[in-house]
């Protein structure tokens, strides 16, 4: 079985580089009681943390199998653009994955289909990994046509290729732990949710099943929860957001990755 990812979205925490460091030495420690690691972890961590993870990230037991992400990019490569950062610069710093089109982007910031698919231009363009999260805001009758649409204005303009290089993070925003009554998804539900996804990019793209991105499934995952999804062969990972900040929950979240 192919490593599973395990992704962790710090968000805008935590407050300081001295807490940054603790929750990675504490992770660090945790990996030097393993044999193997059965995961590939990628920390994407705000902007002004990513030079000082990047070369934590280069020492010790991080050396093999971790990775630096971004949570964002910008989609112009260079230019006039106050308070953006650009696809050359995480490249330059050794980001290797950027997340694309979260919800809290999304629906806090306004960030629409058309500029996610740009952005997520600007991190292929940069030979990066973009991990472009898609998701319905609500469970209701027409989230199936929600998903498809979701899909199709966000891949809009990609060739074959270009869509095998993404990943697919299926965050339902209605899961993801800082909404008002959160819930995690099933894994049986969030199944039917990435089904949608993939039928839709086979039937567009004509991908042959091994070409589709690699598919995480992101929204309240913690240690209750993150072998029943993991454990489905479809689901090659999870986005970690509140957990992937609380040291001892994170690292209890790894030691049953196994
Ligand atoms: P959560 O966040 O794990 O706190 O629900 C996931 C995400 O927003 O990526």
């Amino acid at each position: 079985m192919s490593k599973k990812y395990i992704i962790a979205n710090w968000k805008m925490l935590p407050a300081s580089w001295a807490e940054a460091e603790q929750i990675l030495d504490f992770v660090n420690d945790h990996l030097e009681s393993r044999n193997e690691k059965e995961f590939s972890l990628v920390f994407c961590p705000p902007f002004i943390f990513l030079d000082e993870v990047s070369n934590v990230l280069k020492t010790s037991h991080f050396e093999h199998g971790s990775s630096l992400g971004a949570q964002d990019v910008f989609w112009e490569d260079t230019g006039a653009d106050t308070g953006e950062v650009s696809g050359p610069m995480l490249n330059k710093l050794g980001v290797q994955y950027v997340i694309v089109g979260h919800s809290e982007r999304r629906w806090k910031l306004g960030e629409s289909d058309e500029i996610v698919n740009k952005k997520l231009k600007a991190v292929l363009r940069n030979e990066m990994t973009p991990i472009v999260c898609l998701g319905e805001k609500i469970r209701d009758d027409n989230f199936r046509e929600f998903l498809r649409e979701q899909a199709k204005k966000t891949f809009s303009g990609l060739n074959h290729d270009e869509i095998g290089k993404c990943m697919i993070a299926y965050e339902p925003v209605w899961a993801i732990s800082t909404n008002p009554d959160a819930r995690p998804d099933t894994p049986e539900s969030a199944m039917e949710s990435i089904k949608i996804i993939q039928n839709f990019l086979i039937e567009n793209w004509e991908l042959k099943t091994e070409d589709l991105p690699k598919i995480l499934y992101g929204g309240s995952v913690t240690s209750k929860n993150i072998v029943d999804f993991i454990e489905k062969k479809e689901i090659e990972g999870v986005l970690v957001g509140g957990a992937s900040v609380n040291k001892e929950e994170f690292v209890k979240m790894l030691s049953l990755v196994k």
